[in-house]
């Protein structure tokens, strides 16, 4: 389990802004302190999240070892273009990730077809930081099977994508997409992973969660999260809260029969994605299909 502190609202990632509703500062740079104080040991991050060097003055100042904390962070679509693809403001990230399948132009408009279509150049340059020992862990985000398959049979590809982050939850739970990242080696984050934008609430009051959670005596965010860790993910719960940052990373294993229980329900559903930019980036396809 890993804090992911940011906030940074589904509707600016939609208008493709920057810098409205994510956490006030102060509030990141606390969230992180309180995580690392109770054993979280990974920060998940992001460029376009604009709090990159709050996250990394709370670790700094927190005392923990640089080596001992897992850094992500994730690549923007406006730097794509292999000149840009290497800014790091540290001296090394753990895992580095292209944060969406979409590549921007370098002004920011929507949006660059060639780098979208083949993200090899900027793919390659990814590589190059690895070997640089810039970032020791390279990966997507964002990325269906398809666009991943396609990026793996690169004929020039030297490091196969470590980590596919997607959204992930009860709403849309993406057994596929589990499983054909399983056979290729590929390890899954799972990013809003109880509920995402407006589903959270919703999720923790469904009644088989909350039966789970009373047969077991834990809350219902905590059978979220252990249901996401047995079915082989990394799991991303984001919080700024104190009793929150705490409550979720005390994961247990589910019985059998309860996680089983919990998976026919999430797959037993039309899924649901609660956040897909294509529409507000005016993209002429949806980035999923
Ligand atoms: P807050 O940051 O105010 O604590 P997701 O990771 O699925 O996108 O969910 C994030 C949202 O869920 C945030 O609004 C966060 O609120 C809330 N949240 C995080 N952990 C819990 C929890 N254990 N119980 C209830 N709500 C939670």
């Amino acid at each position: 389990v890993a804090l992911a502190i940011i906030y940074f609202t589904t509707n600016s990632v939609r208008r493709g802004l920057h810098h409205d509703h994510h956490a006030g500062r102060g509030e990141v740079g606390q969230a992180v302190k309180t995580a690392l104080d109770v054993g979280y040991r990974h920060i998940d991050d992001a460029r376009v999240y604009r709090n990159e060097e709050e996250v990394g003055a709370a670790v700094f100042e927190s005392g923990y070892k640089r080596e001992d904390v897992w850094l992500t962070s994730k690549l923007w679509n406006d730097h794509h273009d292999p000149r840009d693809v290497e800014t790091l403001n540290t001296t090394y990230l753990d895992l580095f990730l292209i944060h969406w399948p979409i590549a921007f132009n370098r002004d920011g408009s929507v949006y660059n077809k060639e780098l979208t279509d083949d993200p090899f150049p900027t793919w390659q340059k990814m590589e190059e930081m690895v070997a640089k020992g810039k970032v020791r862990n390279i990966g997507v985000s964002n990325f269906n099977i398809w666009r991943l398959s396609k990026l793996l049979s690169h004929p020039n590809i030297t490091i196969p994508p470590a980590i596919n982050q997607v959204e992930l939850n009860f709403y849309n739970p993406q057994p596929g997409l589990l499983a054909w990242a399983k056979e290729h080696n590929i390890l899954i984050e799972a990013y809003s992973p109880l509920g995402g934008d407006g589903q959270v609430g919703r999720t923790l009051n469904l009644p088989v969660v909350k039966e789970i959670a009373a047969e077991l005596d834990i809350t219902p965010a905590q059978v979220i999260i252990s249901w996401h860790v047995q079915r082989g993910t990394v799991v991303l719960p984001k919080s700024v809260t104190p009793a929150r940052i705490e409550e979720n990373l005390q994961v247990t294993r589910l019985p059998d029969a309860l996680f089983e229980k919990l998976e026919a329900a999430a797959v037993g559903h039309k899924p649901q994605r609660t956040l897909n930019p294509s529409e507000s980036w005016g993209l002429p396809f949806d980035l999923f299909e």
